[in-house]
């Protein structure tokens, strides 16, 4: 089959990491547990962890100033922000409101998508309609998780998964083929509960019971979410490769949600795409929600893994359920 031509194009990429890295030997001293088993289940070694004053909207503009220096972007030319992030600075206004006011960005539509780890994929699919629509010309679109503000720090279950970062990526309208030849979404709310924060909504709002309970922190059944993620970012693989007319063997690079090895392994099995060709980022970050794959692919492109013509799926998994994938031609 033949790749469909592109709409949009990825231009540029950015990424900020906090300074601070925590250590699985720094994870020991917090909570009941091992460098070992951390390794050994997830892959994780360390991850960065933004400091007190550090807020989603501060870290994402940080990584969109780079994509915009990158891509020779002013400001004023943007013409729609999509900020995914399962970690905003606060319930209202979005974030992306608060990173629009922080870049100077007065010339844009700015709003926030909830689709947790699968964000980005999200975002860039929203951007993509955007300006296939006609409705504008230059988007911004950033990934931007402060998780070590939603986690339970006396949970080791939770707790040794997750780190703090932003992606940010420039897209506009393709020129010379190359761009976004595929994507695919979808979600499964009847599974909400296996990954969840149940209180700090308006449903069961904030009160002394709450903060006692931790029900306002992120809570997790791993061994179900496990078994969803392998079965869910495999069908996705499969659909970002049918829709772009491509099999596993035409992709240079895999780039999958950074959540643990071991599903990262099972993806790329199951897209018939070998480990020499997966990047891997989750020994030195953790997980990072949304942001995870906005930055593997800003460091691939950094790392010159990814070069002109070179087709890149990136394949995510998250809460909701949500599951996404894309394939761009570099
Ligand atoms: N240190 C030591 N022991 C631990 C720790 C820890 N940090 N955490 C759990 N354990 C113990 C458990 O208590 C349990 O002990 P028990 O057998 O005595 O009851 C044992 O280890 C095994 O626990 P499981 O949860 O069954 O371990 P599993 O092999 O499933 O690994 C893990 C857990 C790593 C969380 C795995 O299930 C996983 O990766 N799940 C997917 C998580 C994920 O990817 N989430 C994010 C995707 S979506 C998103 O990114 C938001």
């Amino acid at each position: 089959m033949k790749s469909p031509k592109p709409i949009v194009e990825v231009v540029s990429t950015g990424r900020y990491l906090p300074d601070r890295v925590l250590t699985n030997a720094d994870l020991e001293t917090m909570v009941e547990t091992t460098d070992e088993w951390i390794r050994e289940r997830t892959g994780i070694r360390e991850r960065r962890i933004a400091s007190d004053d550090m807020g989603a909207a501060e870290m994402g503009a940080r990584a969109a100033r780079i994509a915009m220096e990158r891509a020779g972007v002013l400001p004023g030319e943007i013409d729609i922000i999509v900020v995914s992030t399962a970690t905003p600075d606060r319930l209202l206004p979005s974030t992306a409101c608060d990173m629009q006011a922080l870049l100077g960005a007065t010339n844009a539509a700015a709003f926030d998508v909830s689709a947790a780890c699968s964000g980005f994929l999200y975002a860039l699919t929203v951007a993509e309609g955007y300006i296939a629509a006609g409705r504008g010309e230059i988007a911004l679109v950033v990934s931007t998780e402060k998780m070590s503000g939603i986690v339970d720090w006396e949970d080791r279950s939770t707790c040794v998964l997750f780190g703090d970062g932003a992606g940010a990526a420039i897209v506009r309208r393709a020129q010379n083929g190359r761009g976004v030849l595929s994507s695919f979404m979808r979600s499964d709310g009847t599974l909400a509960e296996l990954l969840w924060r149940p209180a700090g909504g308006v449903k069961v709002p904030m009160d002394v019971a709450v903060l006692e309970e931790k029900a306002h922190l992120v809570k997790m059944a791993g061994r179900e979410v496990f078994k969803a993620a392998v079965r869910s970012m495999a069908e996705a693989a499969d659909q970002a490769l049918v829709r772009a007319g491509l099999t596993g063997e035409d992709i240079d690079l895999l780039i999958p949600h950074q959540a643990n090895i071991r599903i990262i392994e099972a993806t790329a099995r199951y897209a018939n795409v070998p480990m020499e060709k997966v990047f891997v980022n989750v020994d030195r970050y953790g997980n990072m929600s949304s942001a995870t794959v906005p930055i593997a692919l800003d460091e691939a492109v950094e790392q010159g893994r990814v070069k002109p013509g070179d087709n890149v799926l990136m394949v995510a998994f998250g809460a909701g359920f949500t599951w996404a994938s894309g394939v761009i031609r570099w």
